[in-house]
């Protein structure tokens, strides 16, 4: 089985909809999409197995700062690494290009996602209150520093930044 990450290209618009519609109560709309796979700020990689887009991860860069704007895996490829794979590919290249902090949202409620940023270093920071408007659900803001390379990121230009 061949499993890949890579950028996300305009091919990929109508499975990273698939997947946006069954992974989230309130989706990014395909205009949405069609604007984060053009803006200059925005990085995105998908994960495909034998070539069929099975999750992918949505990032912004702003100086030496990314927020992490979106991460999903289709529900029937879940639980097998991949948006752990994702995210880490994400930080591996935000690094290299200079960025030194992440900062992202997570819905309160959902443990799933928190583990997963927790298990890559980042940590809880505060709460944004009533952030989610179809719910009135708090955030959880999580926070990653990139000042000291976590060893979980297998970056490969690591003695060049000593
Ligand atoms: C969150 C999501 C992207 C995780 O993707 P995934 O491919 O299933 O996750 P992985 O298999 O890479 O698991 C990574 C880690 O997440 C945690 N995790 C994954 N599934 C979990 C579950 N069902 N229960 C608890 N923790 C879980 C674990 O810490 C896991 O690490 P481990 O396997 O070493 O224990 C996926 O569940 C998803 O698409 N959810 C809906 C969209 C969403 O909530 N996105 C995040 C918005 S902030």
């Amino acid at each position: 089985m061949k499993i890949e990450i890579r950028q996300a290209r305009a091919g990929d618009l109508s499975e990273i909809l698939r997947i946006e519609r069954a992974s989230f109560r309130t989706p990014w709309t395909e205009l949405h999409w069609r604007y984060e796979l053009e803006k200059s700020e925005s990085r995105i990689l998908v994960a495909t197995v034998e070539g069929r887009v099975v999750g992918y991860v949505c990032g912004w860069v702003m100086g030496e700062e990314m927020e992490v704007a979106n991460l999903a895996v289709d529900p029937q490829w879940r639980g097998r690494g991949l948006g752990k794979g994702l995210l880490k590919a994400l930080l591996e290249r935000a690094l290299e290009e200079g960025v030194r902090e992440v900062w992202l949202e997570v819905r309160e409620s959902n443990q799933t996602a928190q583990k997963l940023y927790a298990s890559l270093g980042f940590s809880p920071v505060g709460y944004r209150l009533k952030y989610y408007p179809d719910t009135g659900e708090n955030a959880l803001v999580m926070r990653l520093s990139l000042t000291e390379v976590p060893e979980i990121l297998t970056f490969s230009n690591k003695d060049k930044r000593r």
